[in-house]
């Protein structure tokens, strides 16, 4: 116990120190765009994402030490696919020397090798894409056939190749207009395997996509499923307000460029992952301040109520919700060491 308290204690301590001063804590970072899906939510493997390239290994680094002269932050590696780059473990280790890196993966690229490299090298959470627990629904939404099978056998690898309890792995699901009867049987699927279970609102914002949200409210019905299902770690006060996202009711005021921002393969900030077209500089060259100046003035400036992804919606919850107790237990449950070999 005491050592689990005590691994990366300093920087846990400057997370917490950042956390409780509400400033900037979570961090969105695509490594390239590339990817081998076609999911039919996502535009970023699409021609306008295509020529973009991607952040090097030595890039990483510099990224890393600029973030730390005003984190440590989690960091959220995506893409495109993360585990189609290269360098995927050198970044990995660069980033995890002063921050949380965490990825999100559609699992179809992982093996047992790989896996124990990016623990290795520091990863502290990864999670594998599901949508549907029909295997066909999965499999046409994400553009590939195979891709539910590849998935869940990436959620074994992974699970089997921690190699410290404080690392976890998750299923994550897009909540979507068609997809709300397939939670159950996909937390049970986790709960099976030892692993837990997320959930994240679909965004019609990501590139410009038809609107997908639910139609009616499924915050009732998320809300039971996580009183009868330990693995389904989201954060109560983020599922109690899909019904005001759903509605564009003004989820509430967001956060993003002071408590999060993103990053791109090129080092290109913006407050928002859906907002890349409105920079705030170039991490790669501009002063970190500089841009730390202009991500809390998009902030300031920003009225924005078109989604509400976990990025937002969970920070939000668990910094600025109604029930922060409440939320700050469920944070305790996404976030507690699961032992290895073990379940959740
Ligand atoms: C863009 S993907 C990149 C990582 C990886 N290729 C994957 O599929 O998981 C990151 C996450 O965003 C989710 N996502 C994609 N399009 C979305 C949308 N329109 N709204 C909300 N989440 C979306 C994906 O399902 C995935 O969980």
């Amino acid at each position: 116990m005491l050592s689990l308290l005590t691994h990366d204690l300093g920087k846990k301590l400057r997370f917490a120190r950042n956390f409780l001063g509400r400033r900037m804590v979570h961090v969105n970072l695509q490594i390239l765009y590339n990817c081998n899906f076609r999911c039919g939510i996502c535009d970023f493997w699409k021609d306008d994402y295509r020529d973009k390239g991607r952040l090097s290994a030595a890039e990483a680094e510099i990224v890393s030490n600029k973030l730390n002269t005003i984190g440590p932050q989690i960091i959220s590696i995506g893409g495109g696919e993360p585990m189609l780059h290269p360098e995927l473990v050198p970044i990995v280790g660069a980033l995890s020397r002063h921050h949380f890196p965490v990825m999100i993966t559609n699992g179809s690229l992982v093996t047992e090798v790989l896996a124990r490299q990016l623990w290795q090298a520091g990863m502290i959470e990864i999670s594998v894409s599901i949508d549907y627990a029909d295997p066909q629904k999965h499999d046409a939404q994400r553009g590939k056939p195979g891709a539910f099978a590849q998935g869940m056998a990436a959620l074994k690898i992974l699970h089997a190749t921690r190699t410290h309890p404080e690392q976890r792995v998750n299923m994550i699901s897009v909540i979507m207009d068609d997809n709300l009867d397939e939670v159950e049987p996909l937390i049970e699927l986790c709960r099976d395997m030892g692993i837990t279970y997320l959930v994240t609102l679909y965004s019609h914002n990501r590139g410009s996509k038809p609107a997908r949200e639910p139609a009616s409210n499924p915050a009732l019905r998320l809300l039971d499923l996580k009183r009868r299902h330990r693995s389904f770690v989201a954060l109560r006060g983020y599922l109690a307000k899909f019904p005001a996202a759903v509605s564009r009711a003004a989820p509430g005021r967001c956060h993003a460029g002071r408590n999060l921002c993103n990053i791109d393969c090129r080092g290109e900030v913006s407050f928002c992952i859906d907002r890349l077209d409105k920079p705030a500089g170039k991490i790669l060259t501009d002063e970190m301040h500089e841009i730390a100046t202009r991500l809390l003035e998009s902030h300031r400036t920003n009225d924005c109520r078109d989604c509400w992804t976990s990025c937002r919606g969970s920070i939000e919850s668990v910094l600025y919700g109604s029930q922060r107790l409440l939320n700050a237990w469920d944070y305790y449950q996404m976030t507690r060491p699961v032992p290895l070999q073990g379940r959740f």
